[in-house]
């Protein structure tokens, strides 16, 4: 298959890149580029500039050129590329602007707000010519790579089940939203379980709630049973008012297939139990995907370089975004949602809001969004 994107050939020179979004994610991100010998900062953007000049302050560079524009001040620094760290509601404006004026994007997730703006970037992707990736920062993880290679010992995999347990304090947006587990955290144990089990999902049957003593205005709770497309259930349970015993950020795994069964606690290697051997394995001769938000721009700029499909390429990445809005629509119909519906229901609406001409004839030109989301 041929390259679906505008590569930029390794002259030598780190890849000169404006990061877009310069509030407490955009920070961890402003520290990454430096210490990645990969990229060169060139700006930072920032709809507040005076957030902009406090976060280059605090890398160490005050004079690093900052800019409210991202085409603009990318062309004025000759940036080749783009990393988007806004709100998720600045998702979609920020990247398709970037897309148009010739720069690919790595983008956090979620990929946008919702499904209908994914859509629409993926075909602006395509419009463009350019790489559009969602970092999907915890599949950048040595222990999950061991614990997918661990998985494939066992067998057919019939079961992986996620439990979520936590009990923070945020203050802020997620306190007030409406669904602050599923939209805010789910996505990446959703986006986890797709990884390891190379599968997309079909169904979803999901309730959420909150527990009494919550201190979130949404539902804090969720319990989520999806069916996979080679049978598998993934069963995903999680909490973010649970203080004692809490899991790991990543969550607690267990994958169950039918030979044996492997764990993972989220922080530490994973450990496998078959007929055949039992007990803990290390990850110090396992595949390095790069940890985290490191991992996925060490990903991104060899996808610039050679022209390899990473990861959480957008068409790729969609899928996980389309889980959340499954589980949040089954938990508020209480009925079991076909991932198929919802996702040709974006595709029409996709196609009904599309305001850009280029991007409306990618669109119609799909078969349908599934075959269009599987094709690259
Ligand atoms: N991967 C992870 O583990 C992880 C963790 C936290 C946040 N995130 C994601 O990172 C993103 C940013 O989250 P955050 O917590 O840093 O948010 P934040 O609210 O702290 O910062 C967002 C910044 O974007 C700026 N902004 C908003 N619209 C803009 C626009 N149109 N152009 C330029 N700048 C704009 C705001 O002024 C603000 O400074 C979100 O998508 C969030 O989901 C990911």
């Amino acid at each position: 298959m041929s390259t679906p994107f505008a590569t930029i050939p390794d002259d030598g020179t780190p890849l000169r890149v404006v990061v877009v979004g310069a509030g407490g994610m955009g920070r961890a991100w402003l520290n990454t580029v430096e210490q990645s010998p990969e990229v060169e900062l060139a700006g930072i953007v920032d709809l507040d500039l005076d957030a902009a000049r406090a976060a280059a302050a605090a890398i160490g560079r005050p004079d690093l050129p900052v800019g409210t524009v991202t085409a603009a001040l990318a062309a004025d620094v000759g940036a080749r590329a783009v990393i988007n760290v806004t709100v998720p509601a600045a998702h979609h404006p920020v990247t398709t602007e970037a897309l148009s004026a010739g720069l690919p994007v790595l983008g956090e997730k979620p990929v946008a707000s919702t499904v209908v703006q994914g859509l629409s970037l993926a075909a602006a992707a395509e419009l463009s010519g350019q790489l559009f990736m969602v970092s999907q920062s915890r599949r950048y993880n040595r222990q999950l790579f061991e614990a997918k290679r661990l998985a494939a010992s066992l067998g057919s995999v019939g079961i992986v089940s996620a439990e979520f347990f936590k009990a923070p304090h945020f203050g802020g947006f997620r306190d007030a939203m409406d669904h602050p587990l599923l939209l805010d955290m789910a996505i990446h144990q959703f986006d986890m379980a797709r990884f390891l089990l190379d599968a997309d999902p079909v169904s979803v049957f999901c309730e959420e709630y909150n527990p009494s003593w919550s201190w979130y205005r949404g539902d804090a709770g969720a319990s989520a049973i999806f069916e996979m497309t080679g049978g598998e259930r993934f069963v995903f349970t999680g909490s973010w008012c649970s203080p004692g015993q809490e899991t790991s950020w990543n969550a607690s795994w267990r994958i169950s297939g039918e030979h044996g069964t492997v764990l993972w606690d989220g922080d530490n290697d994973p450990t496998v139990e078959t007929a055949e051997s039992t007990g803990a394995t290390g990850t110090a001769g396992g595949q390095d995907p790069g940890q985290e938000i490191a991992g996925s721009l060490r990903d991104f700029v060899a996808a610039l370089r050679t022209g390899s499909t990473p990861m959480g390429q957008v068409h790729r990445n969609i899928m996980s975004l389309v889980m959340v809005e499954a589980a949040v629509l089954s938990a508020s119909t209480g009925t079991r949602v076909s991932v198929d519906a919802l996702l040709e229901e974006s595709y029409r609406q996709a196609i009904l809001e599309e305001r850009d001409p280029g991007a409306l004839e990618v669109l119609k030109s799909w078969p349908s969004a599934r075959t269009a989301l599987s094709a690259r």
